[in-house]
């Protein structure tokens, strides 16, 4: 594997003392600590005038208080094959991907079907900021913090039917805005899925920016799934359709090799992909860089407390 840090993006222009700042800000403003004149100049500035930026507040309950990835990796080491495999490609090609105007639509076995532009979305339920680890099936991960609302919120809306068991996740595959389409390692559009519980579970993240900016586009924007306690590919991005259906759907990376890569895919360090271990794991951007010691991976990427009671009685061997 190979790492290319060469891509100075706009989103990095955000230093991590400003962000730092800012999140201060929204904390003193949830507590409701600000006086008038104690507010500094950058606070309303920030929310009125930059269109990047997400007023979010803090989800402490969900978040995790290790050290954040800085920024710059978070923007340059991504995997999007509609971009191409290698890990630089997306920072170098994705500002072909236009993100607005962008439909999404909600289907399937649902009473409400919805079609909603992106705007809309955007406003179904208070944006929240989670500092989410994710943990990718290569071996590596990152801390970083996402800003979106749980997936529960838009789900509740469309009021699926009893026999809607699993939600689709639909990412767009355009040629002419994705160069990597034209391969056919992936048979088009990525693909992902979780079962109902899973969608439902506050964790699951309808994900619309990070570190408190809209989505760069090589990290999915406009939006897109983040499902912390699952390894990364679990989280489509730049999707375009949400449906529900009876059958478990097909996903693509089980597609590409049902051995590899399961429905389920938990992080889970006692079950060994099968070419490599699961145990431990390295974290991009630490100091030390490939000299890093590995940690320790944790079972259910350290969010069992909110989860495991899902797989109560499965043999995580066989579904995993
Ligand atoms: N979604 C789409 N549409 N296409 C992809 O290739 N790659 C997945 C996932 N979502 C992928 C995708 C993989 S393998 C990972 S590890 C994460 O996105 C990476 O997300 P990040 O680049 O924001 O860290």
């Amino acid at each position: 594997m190979r790492f290319i840090d060469k891509t100075i993006l706009p989103g990095d222009i955000t230093p991590q003392a400003v962000f730092e700042q800012r999140r201060s800000l929204i904390k003193a403003a949830a507590a409701g600590s600000f006086g008038a004149a104690l507010t500094p100049w950058f606070s309303r500035q920030a929310f009125a005038a930059n269109p990047d930026k997400l007023a979010a507040t803090l989800n402490p309950t969900y978040s995790s208080k290790e050290e954040m990835t800085p920024l710059k990796y978070v923007t340059s080491y991504n995997n999007f094959y509609e971009f191409g495999t290698d890990k630089a490609d997306p920072a170098e090609y994705a500002n072909t991907l236009q993100t607005r105007p962008w439909t999404i639509s909600i289907e399937g076995l649902v009473k409400k079907p919805l079609t909603l532009d992106i705007d809309a979305l955007l406003k179904i339920a208070p944006m929240e900021e989670r500092i989410y680890r994710m943990r990718c099936v290569e071996g590596w991960s990152m801390v970083i913090p996402w800003d979106g609302y749980s997936l529960s919120k838009l789900i509740t809306k469309v009021e699926p039917l009893a026999s809607a068991k699993y939600v689709e996740f639909v990412s767009l595959a355009d040629r002419k805005q994705m160069p990597g389409v034209k391969s056919s390692i992936i048979d088009w559009p990525y693909r992902e899925g979780l079962r109902m519980d899973e969608a439902m579970n506050p964790l699951t993240l309808l994900t619309f920016g990070l570190y408190g900016e809209v989505l760069p586009k090589q990290n999915g924007a406009p939006v897109r799934i983040v499902v912390p306690w699952k390894y990364g590919f679990k989280s489509a991005k730049s999707i375009v359709k949400i449906r529900f259906t009876e059958e478990m759907p097909k996903t693509s990376w089980n597609q590409i090799d049902a051995r590899e890569y399961g429905f389920y895919s938990n992080v889970n360090p006692q079950v060994d992909h099968p070419r490599w271990s699961q145990a431990t794991e390295r974290r991009i951007g630490d100091a030390k860089g490939v000299f890093a010691p590995k940690i320790k991976t944790q079972m259910f990427n350290g969010y069992a407390e909110q989860v495991a009671s899902m797989y109560t009685g499965m043999d995580l061997k066989k579904y995993y």
